[in-house]
């Protein structure tokens, strides 16, 4: 079974893609040290997102090199296909995008049925109206507040009632996915979205980049 921290502050996801890959090893030893409580992992097919990372050749060495959860965040445009080689590849949780051609519905039962999270998200642009026939199927939602694709990009304060909205709908039908933030994250931008609702920030530039990670860390942590 894929294992999870429990969440009683909000937890810290380092985005992998703003990593150093000629010292990937070195990166994810340095995020373990400062704290983090999962990896975040952005995989783009060219296809779904104007870019391509990698796949579950990447997701497995990385699951190799570290003991914290992988939060694989699929940016593709069939995650049906692909969902059973990312469960194998050693996923904790697999997110698919409601704007991906896939049966959503079915996915996710797959994702559970290979023992993993499923999780889902949506572009800043889509309503939250779209997950309803889904939020009871999914243990994690993950609300992009930037257009998927890229890391380093300026979050976008209006997905803050997205996030307000869909903790009042967990709230009201007793449901309890957790919520995560992605895009733009910062000991700026943090705060807002904690406040709205947010049990995991991810971060990839800013904490990547930060002149002490440990600090980093601990400054998105005390968002709440
Ligand atoms: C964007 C990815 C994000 C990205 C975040 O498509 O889903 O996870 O790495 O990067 P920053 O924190 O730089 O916005
Ligand atoms: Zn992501």
């Amino acid at each position: 079974m894929p294992w999870w921290p429990r969440l009683d502050r909000p937890a810290v996801a380092p985005s992998v893609l703003s990593a150093d890959f000629t010292d990937l090893r070195g990166d994810l030893d340095s995020m373990v040290e400062s704290g983090a409580d999962l990896l975040h992992l952005d995989v783009m097919d060219g296809h779904f997102v104007p870019n391509l990372t990698f796949g579950p050749f990447v997701v497995a060495a990385i699951d190799r090199a570290t003991d914290l959860p992988l939060d694989v965040h699929l940016m593709i445009s069939r995650p049906d296909r692909y969902c059973a080689d990312f469960a194998s590849a050693g996923a904790d949780a697999l997110t698919i995008h409601v704007e991906a051609e896939s049966d959503v519905e079915r996915t996710l039962r797959d994702i559970r049925d290979a023992g993993v999270r499923p999780g889902i998200s949506l572009n800043p642009g889509t309503s939250l109206e779209t997950l309803t026939p889904y939020l009871d199927l999914v243990d994690l939602v993950l609300v992009m507040s930037v257009q998927p694709g890229f890391g380093g990009q300026a979050f976008q304060p209006a997905v803050l009632g997205k996030i307000r909205d869909l903790a009042g709908i967990r709230a009201d039908r007793g449901l309890d996915f957790e919520i995560s933030i992605d895009g733009g994250i910062n000991d700026r931008t943090a705060p807002d979205a904690v406040s709205a609702g947010a049990d995991i920030l991810v971060s990839g530039s800013w904490l990547f980049g930060a002149p002490d990670r440990r600090v980093a860390v601990n400054d998105l942590r005390k968002s709440g």
